[in-house]
Protein backbone atom coordinates (compact mmCIF):
# COMPACT_ATOMS: atom_id res chain seq x y z
CA UNK A 1 0.00 0.00 0.00
CA UNK A 2 1.59 3.81 -1.12
CA UNK A 3 1.04 5.89 1.45
CA UNK A 4 -2.19 8.44 0.92
CA UNK A 5 -1.38 11.60 -0.28
CA UNK A 6 -4.65 13.66 0.08
CA UNK A 7 -7.51 12.80 2.21
CA UNK A 8 -11.50 14.25 0.94
CA UNK A 9 -13.54 14.73 3.95
CA UNK A 10 -17.10 15.34 2.58
CA UNK A 11 -20.03 17.30 4.67
CA UNK A 12 -23.26 16.35 2.48
CA UNK A 13 -27.10 15.22 3.12
CA UNK A 14 -26.56 12.54 -0.33
CA UNK A 15 -23.53 10.69 0.39
CA UNK A 16 -24.95 8.23 -1.63
CA UNK A 17 -24.35 9.85 -4.92
CA UNK A 18 -20.92 9.82 -4.12
CA UNK A 19 -20.03 5.96 -4.07
CA UNK A 20 -21.37 4.91 -7.51
CA UNK A 21 -19.33 6.94 -9.28
CA UNK A 22 -16.11 6.66 -7.03
CA UNK A 23 -16.88 3.08 -7.59
CA UNK A 24 -15.37 2.86 -11.09
CA UNK A 25 -12.06 3.39 -13.05
CA UNK A 26 -9.04 5.61 -12.09
CA UNK A 27 -10.68 6.76 -8.84
CA UNK A 28 -11.57 3.43 -8.33
CA UNK A 29 -8.05 2.40 -8.87
CA UNK A 30 -6.39 5.04 -7.01
CA UNK A 31 -8.05 4.68 -3.67
CA UNK A 32 -7.62 0.91 -3.94
CA UNK A 33 -3.95 1.66 -3.73
CA UNK A 34 -4.47 4.42 -1.02
CA UNK A 35 -3.38 7.06 -3.13
CA UNK A 36 -6.90 8.97 -1.86
CA UNK A 37 -9.40 8.70 0.06
CA UNK A 38 -12.92 9.93 0.32
CA UNK A 39 -14.58 9.92 3.50
CA UNK A 40 -18.32 11.35 3.53
CA UNK A 41 -20.27 12.91 6.56
CA UNK A 42 -23.80 12.90 6.11
CA UNK A 43 -25.15 16.01 7.63
CA UNK A 44 -28.36 15.10 9.02
CA UNK A 45 -26.36 13.17 11.63
CA UNK A 46 -25.48 16.04 13.75
CA UNK A 47 -28.52 17.11 13.64
CA UNK A 48 -30.11 17.30 17.53
CA UNK A 49 -33.55 17.61 17.15
CA UNK A 50 -35.81 14.44 16.63
CA UNK A 51 -36.66 14.71 13.32
CA UNK A 52 -32.93 15.71 12.47
CA UNK A 53 -34.06 19.01 10.65
CA UNK A 54 -31.35 20.62 8.61
CA UNK A 55 -32.97 23.08 6.76
CA UNK A 56 -35.10 26.38 7.65
CA UNK A 57 -37.07 29.63 6.14
CA UNK A 58 -35.08 32.29 5.60
CA UNK A 59 -35.61 35.32 7.19
CA UNK A 60 -37.14 38.10 5.81
CA UNK A 61 -39.23 35.89 3.21
CA UNK A 62 -38.94 34.65 0.26
CA UNK A 63 -39.24 31.16 -1.34
CA UNK A 64 -36.96 27.96 -0.92
CA UNK A 65 -35.04 26.66 2.20
CA UNK A 66 -31.77 27.80 3.90
CA UNK A 67 -29.57 25.17 4.76
CA UNK A 68 -29.00 25.76 9.44
CA UNK A 69 -25.69 26.29 10.85
CA UNK A 70 -25.93 24.26 13.62
CA UNK A 71 -25.54 20.84 11.94
CA UNK A 72 -22.94 21.97 9.42
CA UNK A 73 -20.47 23.45 12.54
CA UNK A 74 -20.92 20.52 14.42
CA UNK A 75 -20.22 17.94 11.26
CA UNK A 76 -17.49 20.25 10.27
CA UNK A 77 -15.52 20.91 14.08
CA UNK A 78 -16.12 16.80 14.95
CA UNK A 79 -14.30 15.67 12.02
CA UNK A 80 -11.90 18.13 11.10
CA UNK A 81 -11.39 20.50 14.37
CA UNK A 82 -12.54 23.76 15.75
CA UNK A 83 -11.01 25.59 13.87
CA UNK A 84 -10.94 23.22 11.12
CA UNK A 85 -7.58 22.27 10.62
CA UNK A 86 -7.80 22.15 6.94
CA UNK A 87 -9.35 24.03 4.06
CA UNK A 88 -13.10 24.05 3.62
CA UNK A 89 -14.06 24.33 0.10
CA UNK A 90 -18.28 25.47 -0.28
CA UNK A 91 -19.32 24.22 -3.57
CA UNK A 92 -21.67 27.02 -4.80
CA UNK A 93 -22.69 28.67 -8.20
CA UNK A 94 -20.96 32.07 -6.60
CA UNK A 95 -17.25 30.42 -6.13
CA UNK A 96 -14.49 31.11 -7.97
CA UNK A 97 -14.76 29.31 -11.50
CA UNK A 98 -13.00 25.67 -10.76
CA UNK A 99 -10.29 25.07 -13.59
CA UNK A 100 -7.20 22.79 -14.11
CA UNK A 101 -5.01 24.71 -12.42
CA UNK A 102 -7.11 24.96 -9.38
CA UNK A 103 -7.07 21.17 -9.55
CA UNK A 104 -3.03 20.99 -9.76
CA UNK A 105 -3.12 23.41 -6.59
CA UNK A 106 -5.24 21.19 -4.47
CA UNK A 107 -3.96 18.24 -5.33
CA UNK A 108 -0.54 19.32 -4.81
CA UNK A 109 -0.51 21.97 -2.36
CA UNK A 110 1.92 22.25 0.71
CA UNK A 111 1.70 19.65 3.73
CA UNK A 112 -0.23 20.79 6.55
CA UNK A 113 1.74 18.11 8.85
CA UNK A 114 5.39 16.62 7.06
CA UNK A 115 4.32 12.71 6.87
CA UNK A 116 0.60 13.50 7.22
CA UNK A 117 -1.86 13.05 4.38
CA UNK A 118 -3.09 16.33 3.32
CA UNK A 119 -7.08 16.52 3.55
CA UNK A 120 -9.40 18.57 1.76
CA UNK A 121 -12.75 19.30 2.96
CA UNK A 122 -15.88 19.79 0.55
CA UNK A 123 -18.80 21.43 2.04
CA UNK A 124 -21.95 20.36 -0.42
CA UNK A 125 -24.91 22.98 -0.28
CA UNK A 126 -28.35 22.01 -1.24
CA UNK A 127 -31.80 23.87 -1.46
CA UNK A 128 -31.42 27.96 -1.71
CA UNK A 129 -27.79 27.60 0.07
CA UNK A 130 -26.59 27.54 3.53
CA UNK A 131 -26.51 30.48 5.89
CA UNK A 132 -24.14 32.81 5.53
CA UNK A 133 -22.53 32.80 9.10
CA UNK A 134 -21.17 28.96 7.64
CA UNK A 135 -19.68 30.88 5.11
CA UNK A 136 -18.21 34.16 7.07
CA UNK A 137 -16.78 31.65 9.85
CA UNK A 138 -16.19 28.14 8.62
CA UNK A 139 -15.46 27.94 5.15
CA UNK A 140 -12.20 28.99 4.13
CA UNK A 141 -12.77 28.95 0.20
CA UNK A 142 -15.78 28.61 -2.49
CA UNK A 143 -15.80 27.09 -5.87
CA UNK A 144 -17.99 26.86 -8.90
CA UNK A 145 -17.71 24.48 -11.40
CA UNK A 146 -19.14 26.58 -14.20
CA UNK A 147 -22.10 29.48 -14.46
CA UNK A 148 -25.09 27.68 -14.43
CA UNK A 149 -27.34 26.35 -11.05
CA UNK A 150 -27.27 22.65 -10.03
CA UNK A 151 -29.55 21.43 -7.63
CA UNK A 152 -27.11 20.87 -4.87
CA UNK A 153 -22.74 20.57 -4.36
CA UNK A 154 -22.69 17.03 -4.94
CA UNK A 155 -21.99 16.65 -7.89
CA UNK A 156 -19.90 19.49 -7.85
CA UNK A 157 -17.95 18.21 -5.14
CA UNK A 158 -17.21 14.55 -7.34
CA UNK A 159 -16.08 16.49 -10.22
CA UNK A 160 -12.75 18.18 -8.03
CA UNK A 161 -12.53 15.34 -6.34
CA UNK A 162 -12.53 13.59 -9.91
CA UNK A 163 -10.01 16.54 -11.26
CA UNK A 164 -7.89 16.88 -8.26
CA UNK A 165 -7.17 13.35 -7.90
CA UNK A 166 -6.05 12.93 -11.71
CA UNK A 167 -3.02 15.31 -10.28
CA UNK A 168 -2.05 12.71 -7.51
CA UNK A 169 1.56 11.32 -8.39
CA UNK A 170 1.03 7.70 -9.29
CA UNK A 171 -2.69 8.16 -9.73
CA UNK A 172 -2.66 7.72 -13.85
CA UNK A 173 -0.77 4.58 -15.19
CA UNK A 174 1.28 7.45 -17.24
CA UNK A 175 3.63 9.24 -15.40
CA UNK A 176 3.06 12.53 -17.76
CA UNK A 177 -1.04 11.48 -18.14
CA UNK A 178 -1.82 14.73 -16.66
CA UNK A 179 0.40 16.90 -18.26
CA UNK A 180 -1.12 15.64 -21.56
CA UNK A 181 -4.71 16.42 -20.36
CA UNK A 182 -6.46 19.18 -21.97
CA UNK A 183 -6.09 22.33 -20.55
CA UNK A 184 -2.70 21.14 -18.57
CA UNK A 185 -0.53 22.97 -20.61
CA UNK A 186 -2.98 25.89 -21.20
CA UNK A 187 -3.97 24.42 -24.78
CA UNK A 188 -6.95 21.89 -25.65
CA UNK A 189 -5.71 18.65 -26.14
CA UNK A 190 -4.71 17.25 -29.68
CA UNK A 191 -7.20 14.84 -31.56
CA UNK A 192 -6.99 10.97 -30.68
CA UNK A 193 -6.92 8.72 -33.00
CA UNK A 194 -6.70 4.41 -32.62
CA UNK A 195 -6.72 1.29 -34.93
CA UNK A 196 -8.27 0.71 -37.36
CA UNK A 197 -6.00 2.97 -39.95
CA UNK A 198 -9.14 3.37 -42.31
CA UNK A 199 -12.81 3.42 -40.64
CA UNK A 200 -15.59 3.74 -43.49
CA UNK A 201 -12.89 5.32 -45.52
CA UNK A 202 -11.76 7.83 -43.35
CA UNK A 203 -7.73 7.83 -42.98
CA UNK A 204 -5.99 8.30 -39.86
CA UNK A 205 -3.49 10.84 -40.59
CA UNK A 206 -0.62 9.64 -42.00
CA UNK A 207 1.78 11.43 -39.93
CA UNK A 208 0.43 9.43 -36.63
CA UNK A 209 1.58 5.62 -38.86
CA UNK A 210 5.01 7.11 -39.53
CA UNK A 211 6.71 6.24 -36.50
CA UNK A 212 8.67 9.59 -36.43
CA UNK A 213 7.99 10.45 -33.08
CA UNK A 214 9.59 14.23 -33.45
CA UNK A 215 7.26 14.78 -36.67
CA UNK A 216 4.34 13.33 -34.25
CA UNK A 217 5.14 15.64 -31.64
CA UNK A 218 5.28 18.68 -33.56
CA UNK A 219 1.83 17.53 -35.55
CA UNK A 220 0.13 17.08 -31.97
CA UNK A 221 1.62 21.32 -30.85
CA UNK A 222 0.11 22.05 -33.71
CA UNK A 223 -3.22 20.44 -33.77
CA UNK A 224 -3.08 21.54 -29.74
CA UNK A 225 -2.70 25.30 -31.05
CA UNK A 226 -4.90 24.87 -34.22
CA UNK A 227 -7.82 23.34 -31.77
CA UNK A 228 -7.51 25.80 -29.05
CA UNK A 229 -7.53 28.97 -31.76
CA UNK A 230 -11.00 27.76 -33.26
CA UNK A 231 -12.31 26.82 -29.82
CA UNK A 232 -10.90 28.61 -27.34
CA UNK A 233 -8.80 31.78 -28.19
CA UNK A 234 -9.32 33.26 -25.44
CA UNK A 235 -7.06 30.26 -23.87
CA UNK A 236 -4.35 31.60 -26.15
CA UNK A 237 -3.84 34.70 -24.53
CA UNK A 238 -2.65 33.23 -21.13
CA UNK A 239 -1.12 30.00 -22.92
CA UNK A 240 2.84 29.28 -22.56
CA UNK A 241 3.79 29.69 -26.32
CA UNK A 242 7.67 29.80 -28.00
CA UNK A 243 8.10 32.79 -30.56
CA UNK A 244 8.12 29.88 -33.50
CA UNK A 245 4.25 29.26 -32.11
CA UNK A 246 3.13 32.64 -31.69
CA UNK A 247 4.41 33.63 -35.23
CA UNK A 248 2.13 30.32 -36.37
CA UNK A 249 -0.66 31.48 -34.79
CA UNK A 250 -0.32 34.95 -36.32
CA UNK A 251 0.48 33.32 -39.51
CA UNK A 252 -3.25 31.32 -39.13
CA UNK A 253 -4.81 34.76 -37.98
CA UNK A 254 -3.47 36.04 -41.58
CA UNK A 255 -4.22 33.03 -43.88
CA UNK A 256 -7.52 31.69 -42.27
CA UNK A 257 -5.65 28.02 -42.18
CA UNK A 258 -8.04 25.44 -42.57
CA UNK A 259 -7.70 22.53 -39.44
CA UNK A 260 -7.89 20.23 -42.75
CA UNK A 261 -4.84 21.73 -44.18
CA UNK A 262 -3.00 20.89 -40.74
CA UNK A 263 -3.86 17.35 -41.03
CA UNK A 264 -1.56 15.76 -43.45
N1 LIG B 1 -24.07 24.14 -6.50
C1 LIG B 1 -25.08 24.50 -7.34
N2 LIG B 1 -24.59 24.92 -8.52
C2 LIG B 1 -23.24 24.81 -8.44
C3 LIG B 1 -22.17 25.10 -9.34
N3 LIG B 1 -22.38 25.59 -10.57
N4 LIG B 1 -20.93 24.89 -8.91
C4 LIG B 1 -20.69 24.43 -7.67
N5 LIG B 1 -21.64 24.14 -6.78
C5 LIG B 1 -22.91 24.32 -7.16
Amino acid sequence: MTQTALIFEVFTLFPEVFEPYLQISILQRARQRGLVEVRLHNIRDWATDRHHITDDEPYGGGGGMVMKPEPIFAAVEATLGAPPKCPLILLTPQGRLFTQAIAGELALGGLERPGEPRRLGLLCGRYEGVDERVRQHLVTDEISIGDYVLTGGELAALVVIDAVTRWIPGVLGDPDGALDDSHASGLLEYPHYTRPPVFRGWKVPEVLLSGDHGRIARWRRRQSLLRTWRRRPDLLEKAQLSDEERELIQKIQRQGLSIEDELV
